[in-house]
């Protein structure tokens, strides 16, 4: 095992080069074992994923695809990005996959430009009632690009109505519709979605970028299923892999996908990347990794009920995913910003997030957006989501109150020291020699 860099010998290398980045490595060692991480977009990544990022996949130049290369010495990198894109057609029940997009955002990007023209009119959610930046938000470039229109969610339900996303579809005649979302703690009708699509003639695309690794592990609905154009997701996210993103579609579709990941946005593809995604999807059709989305959900929900009782409003009252949005202003009388630092002194991270038609700006919204998957893959259960629960109602009402906070911080390491995190091996002794 030699040839992993986020080995002892690059480690010992590291430490002798920069002290200053080997310190700062140690610390978000610890940060990440001592604190609870409910950032539902983020995840502990399978151990098998440090050893292929940190490995020489990285020093590979690979532009093009497997057997139609630019460069030579693809016998290794060939076999990975095949067995990548076999994985990911297998786990998503898709006839095409593409394993090389650099992140989500190009991800999304390389859709949109595969399939259809600038100016094109795309249906998508609005970002500040759950949709992500790249689904049309005003401050994206993607915005200028094409021609958004955008779907909301209705309150006082805080749920999309598919008869208004009708009526938009009908009304605007979209050339693609979107659905999926950065914040929104619900399960998507897809099959709905698909009918309006046909009946408008647009193509369907599921960004699951979130619930990626709960629709592999069999735990929520698969796009795919119902028959979606295509479908994309971020590879770092519930999936548990590198940072990235993967599209599958219908086969039709793959060679106007291909050429736009390659050349038309992206040169060479993170091989290390690759491989580290290649082994993720792998691990994510194993058994064990059905068990893990099961209870990613059973942990939201216990989570979601939990918070509940403590007095927390939650945006649609509870969640059939992996997160859950809180409305603090009316729970709590705090901002979401407010909320975030005092939930961060006591050791619980999580984002201060706008909801539906907020009135508050977003540097300082009505709520937070908190999940599961980061907890679950550290094997926690029932017991601790009710125990970080009472803790965050603890803290949401002492949020000017630093000892308290402190106090609490101690009882969250305590949990936390309880779980460690996946392929975070070394001790206290060796962080603190290096503090
Ligand atoms: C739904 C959705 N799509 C796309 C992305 C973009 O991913 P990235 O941050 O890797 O660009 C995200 C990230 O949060 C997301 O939630």
């Amino acid at each position: 095992m030699t040839n992993f860099t986020y080995s002892a010998t690059a480690l010992d290398q590291l430490k002798k080069s920069d002290s200053e980045i080997f310190t700062a490595l140690m610390h978000e060692e610890t940060r990440q074992s001592d604190g609870i991480e409910l950032i539902p977009s983020e995840n502990y990544c399978f151990p098998e994923v440090y050893a292929l990022l940190g490995s020489v996949f990285n020093n590979k130049y690979s532009e093009g695809y497997p057997g139609r290369r630019y460069y030579g010495g693809q016998e290794n990198t060939d076999i990975i990005e095949t067995l990548g894109r076999d994985r990911a057609k297998a786990l998503f029940r898709a006839e095409y996959a593409n394993v090389q997009p650099l992140g989500g955002s190009a991800m999304n990007q390389a859709v949109y430009f595969g399939l259809l023209q600038p100016g094109d009119t795309i249906l998508a959610m609005d970002l500040s009632h759950g949709g992500h930046l790249t689904h049309g938000a005003p401050v994206s470039h993607m915005s200028k690009v094409f021609n958004f229109i955008r779907y909301k969610t209705e309150l006082p339900s805080g749920k999309i109505d598919l008869d208004k996303v009708r009526a938009l579809a009908l009304q605007h005649k979209p050339k693609m519709i979107i659905c999926g979302f950065s914040s929104y703690p619900r399960e998507l009708d897809y099959a709905g979605f698909k009918k309006i699509a046909d009946e408008v003639g647009a193509l369907t695309f599921a960004d699951v970028s979130h619930i990626g690794g709960l629709i592999a592990g069999g735990a929520l609905a698969n796009p795919m299923d119902v028959g979606f154009d295509v479908m994309s997701t971020t590879t770092h996210k519930s999936l548990r892999g590198p940072r990235g993103g993967l599209i599958v579609a219908k086969k039709q579709f793959g060679a106007a996908i291909d050429k736009s990941v390659f050349p038309g946005l992206q040169g060479g593809p993170h091989m290390h990347q690759v491989a580290a995604t290649a082994i993720t999807l792998k691990l994510a059709s194993e058994p064990a990794f059905k068990t893990y989305a099961k209870n990613v959900i059973a942990n939201a929900k216990t989570l979601a009920t939990s918070l509940t009782e403590g007095g927390a409003q939650l945006v649609t009252g509870g969640t059939d995913n992996h997160m859950m949005v809180v409305n603090t202003v009316v729970s709590f009388n705090l901002t979401g910003n407010v909320a975030e630092v005092a939930l961060d002194a006591a050791g619980i991270t999580l984002n201060k997030q706008v909801i539906p038609d907020d009135p508050l700006p977003p540097m300082k919204p009505s709520g937070i957006r908190l999940g599961t998957p980061a907890a679950t893959a550290r094997g926690m259960g029932e017991t601790e989501m009710k125990q970080l629960a009472g803790l965050m109602i603890r803290a949401l009402k002492a949020s000017d109150d630093a000892a308290t906070l402190a106090k609490l911080r101690d009882e969250t390491r305590a949990i936390c020291n309880r779980f460690p995190v996946p392929g975070v091996l070394r001790d206290k002794e060796e962080k603190s020699a290096a503090a």
